[in-house]
């Protein structure tokens, strides 16, 4: 498919989705969200809603879409089609209530930068290119070490940590922005079980603070004890809503296919048939 043809493809599916529905306005709204890095659309005419003060987790397979979904919502890789709404706000007004975690994988720490510093790049929207770093801005970007237990690493090269450790790292860049939405790309990821605990931790003080998360997850045993909702993504939206209602073996079968064995959703203790 040319782009204008995908464009045409997606702004149809849209014509077709159903409306939003009424209610307390979203964290973040998605509407006919198309993204192609080529022929074939990474996503396609996704539209989801992150209710505010929740957790909400997206899963789906790999190659499903899931960090494109986020990057895209950020601005960070172009869309075919799609709108992004912040609070009910156009994204240019709401980048500043927005907090990102990219997957660990995309960051490269060849340059030596000291743990507090990349923690401090997180506040250069409010800084500004040429703003001055200031007693506050080092006090918050501390404070964010000290919520996720990495005050002691300040100065260290950021290189030199585990990779848990630099997950935790990245978790404060995103608590130093005092943002209202927080996009986790698979904060999990190689993590062991006391760092997990420790960033689950911290994202259910977000949200008793009022806070919205949205983290990509792998793990299908911990989306009931860690999540309030969440988003099946495989290339479309293949379900959303709470997990209690959206969660089900059904669901995860569309979402997965061949790939996720029947057996598997059966240990998840899921109702609905395979
Ligand atoms: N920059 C890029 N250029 C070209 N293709 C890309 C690019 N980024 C992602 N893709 C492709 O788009 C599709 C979706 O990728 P994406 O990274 O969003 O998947 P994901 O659901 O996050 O997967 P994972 O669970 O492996 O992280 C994949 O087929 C991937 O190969
Ligand atoms: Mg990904």
């Amino acid at each position: 498919m040319t782009p204008a043809e995908l464009k045409l493809a997606a702004d149809g599916g849209r014509a077709v989705a159903p409306e939003a529905k009424p209610g307390p306005v979203a964290a973040m709204s998605l509407r006919g969200m198309t993204v192609s890095y080529g022929e074939k659309p990474a996503i396609f005419s996704v539209d989801a809603d992150f209710e505010q003060g929740a957790m909400t987790a997206i899963i789906g397979p790999n190659g499903a879409g899931k960090s494109t979904l986020l990057k895209a919502a950020l601005d960070i890789v172009p869309r075919v089609s799609g709108e992004v709404r912040v609070h009910g706000q156009p994204l240019e007004r709401a980048r500043g209530r927005m907090a990102y975690v990219p997957q660990r994988a995309s960051v490269d720490w060849d340059f030596p930068t000291r743990v507090i510093d990349v923690v401090m790049m997180g506040l250069y929207r409010e800084l500004g290119l040429l703003g001055r770093i200031r007693g506050h801005h080092r006090d918050a970007a501390q404070d964010a070490l000290d919520r996720v237990g990495m005050a002691d690493f300040a100065h260290r090269q950021i290189g030199q940590l585990s990779g848990g450790q630099q997950q935790r790292v990245f978790l404060a860049r995103a608590l130093a922005q005092a943002a209202d939405l927080y996009l986790l790309d698979e904060p999990f990821a190689g993590v062991d079980a006391a760092t997990e605990a420790a960033i689950i931790d911290v994202l259910k003080t977000l949200k008793t603070e009022g806070k919205s998360v949205v983290a990509v997850h792998h793990d299908l045993t911990t989306v009931q004890s860690y999540f309030d909702r969440v988003l099946l993504l495989n290339v479309r939206r293949i379900a959303e809503g709470p997990v209690r209602t959206a969660f089900t073996s059904d669901t995860l079968a569309a979402t997965y296919g061949g790939r996720l064995a029947a057996a598997q959703i059966e240990q998840l203790e899921l109702g609905g048939a395979v």
